[in-house]
């Protein structure tokens, strides 16, 4: 393939939520050249953005918050990685969101920082800015980098396929130019967040399509848990869901059955602040048995104290205390596996935030932990990311030859896979289920890849992604018969839905 239409830079970053904003500042402030691409044209188009509860700190405890965090994930979270995420907390709040950024997070009457709760948490140890943290931090933290000499901030552009040899990633293929344009790096920081898209309803923005996790795999990196996606329980009921942010359930609403009856307590001795799961899986029960479950504000200021969830209420025409809520996807608790530094298993490749498998987590992410895993790991990977130079070899050939695709392929296809993925990997799944879901999976991407192979259409390259992300989880739901945290298997393996999906081995593009 031609690389003469190529660029290089030192550390090459992509995705602009915290976690590639953090790594960007980091490997710049190592003194590299930085070069962040990014999908988005707007911030929201991050999750981040649209973090509400806030940002975790330790309170000068990190034991605790430790505790917090194994007990949500079911005991499944690596104790290693959740104690670098607790031993950094703290440092790196301070130094990048309040001293470099000037972050002003919302203070109590005594002049201190007024820290929230959220469900599982056994302290009041919550940074956040009204309820809506994540834009609070996003807006600055891009402003930031944008104008930071070291990094050049390309917005608009997709990285469509990772560029390696013997093992070792030298960064991606971009679709910049029609055929695709190579971007040479000395270390590859993928940040590219969440996989919503992948489901009929998620708190995501609609092109959180699973891209750094699908190139990572494609490439040969190795992923892992993936079987865990997240439900968020409180999502407004209906089209197009928005958070009603867990710091609600924290300062004391209340769920409500059908009946007008609250019920958590029969699922859990927390009640409203169970671990997420829990609550996700109780909410649907409820659902499905007594009709529409509300989230009862009326023991919260909710005006005064959330007025961003309260103005879009008002937006959507819901009025009063009670604000219709149903589960919907939230965060995809697998991903790339790096390690404490945010390395993967190919040399030069990183992976941090929400694409990233770190250990933090385990079956079950406990509320406001996304945004600190982050803001740590992406300044660990950042900083780890220098000091390589970059390397010119052969980049995966794309091409344009433009075959006159169906209109509405990319949007029926899509279609399909969110039916599949809603109908057997969403709350509860059940082995036949996941088998025939599989089997749904491998034949679409089959259909799609017929089509990536002609056309670097970004489009096609997130339909690319979302089934090859969709076949992972399929595979990793399959292989897995135990029932932990966000993984429920209604019934226990029956022996006869197990795994061998098999992604397949060849690269789209490439051949
Ligand atoms: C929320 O505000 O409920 C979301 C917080 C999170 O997902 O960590």
């Amino acid at each position: 393939a031609t690389a003469t239409n190529h660029d290089t830079t030192d550390v090459l970053v992509v995705g602009s939520g915290i976690a590639g904003c953090a790594a960007a500042l980091a490997a710049a402030r190592a003194g590299a050249d930085v070069r962040l691409l990014t999908k988005a044209t707007k911030p929201d188009d991050a999750s981040t953005d649209r973090a509400q509860g806030g940002i975790s700190t330790t309170r000068g405890d990190p034991g605790s918050l430790k505790r917090d965090i194994l007990a949500a994930s079911d005991g499944t979270a690596d104790p290693d990685a959740v104690g670098v995420l607790v031993e950094n907390a703290d440092d790196a709040v301070e130094d990048v969101l309040i001293d470099t950024l000037g972050i002003e997070f919302d203070e109590s009457g005594d002049g201190g920082f007024d820290y929230a709760r959220e469900a599982a948490h056994s302290d009041r140890r919550i940074l956040h800015v009204d309820a809506a943290t994540g834009s609070h931090i996003l807006r600055p933290f891009l402003n930031h980098v944008d104008d930071h000499d070291r990094i050049d901030v390309r917005q608009d552009t997709a990285a469509l396929e990772l560029i390696t040899a013997e093992g070792r990633v030298h960064g991606v293929v971009t679709d910049e130019d029609p055929t695709g344009k190579p971007i040479y790096a000395g270390a590859t920081v993928l940040a590219t967040g969440g996989i919503g898209a992948l489901y009929g309803q998620s708190t995501n923005p609609d092109d959180a399509t699973g891209d750094g996790i699908a190139m990572a795999a494609l490439a040969g990196a190795d992923v892992k848990d993936l079987e865990y996606v997240q439900f968020h329980p409180t999502a407004s009921a209906g089209e197009d869901p928005f958070l009603l942010s867990e710091a609600l359930r924290g300062e004391g609403a209340v769920l409500r059955n059908g009946d007008g009856e609250r019920f958590m307590d029969d699922y859990h001795p927390d009640a409203e602040l169970a671990p997420r799961d829990i609550v996700a899986r109780a909410v649907a029960t409820e659902r499905q048995a007594t009709g529409d479950v509300v989230l009862d504000v009326g023991p919260v200021e909710f005006e005064s104290a959330f007025p961003a969830v309260a103005e879009k209420c008002r937006d959507r025409g819901i009025e009063g205390d009670e604000i219709p809520v149903a589960p919907c996807e939230h965060f995809c608790c697998g991903g790339i596996a790096v390690d404490d530094r945010g390395r993967a298993s190919l040399d030069r490749l990183y992976a941090v935030g929400e694409c990233a498998r770190t250990g933090v987590h385990g079956a079950n992410r406990l509320a406001s932990t996304s945004l600190l895993e982050g803001l740590v790991w992406g300044l660990r990977a950042g900083a780890d990311a220098t000091g390589f130079d970059s390397e010119v070899v052969e980049a995966p050939s794309l091409c344009d030859s433009d075959p006159e695709l169906p209109e509405r392929f990319a949007a029926e296809k899509f279609a399909r896979l969110r039916r599949t993925m809603d109908e057997s990997l969403g709350l509860e799944r059940d082995p036949d289920e996941i088998a025939r879901a599989s089997a749904v999976l491998r034949r679409l991407k089959g259909e799609v890849d017929a089509y990536t192979r002609t056309r670097t259409a970004r489009d096609l390259y997130e339909l690319r992604n979302a089934s090859v992300v969709a076949l992972l989880i399929a595979r990793a739901a399959a292989e897995n018969a135990e029932s932990r945290g966000c993984h429920y298997v209604a019934t226990d393996g029956d022996g006869d839905g197990g795994g061998n999906d098999e992604l397949p081995a060849e690269r789209p593009a490439d051949d």
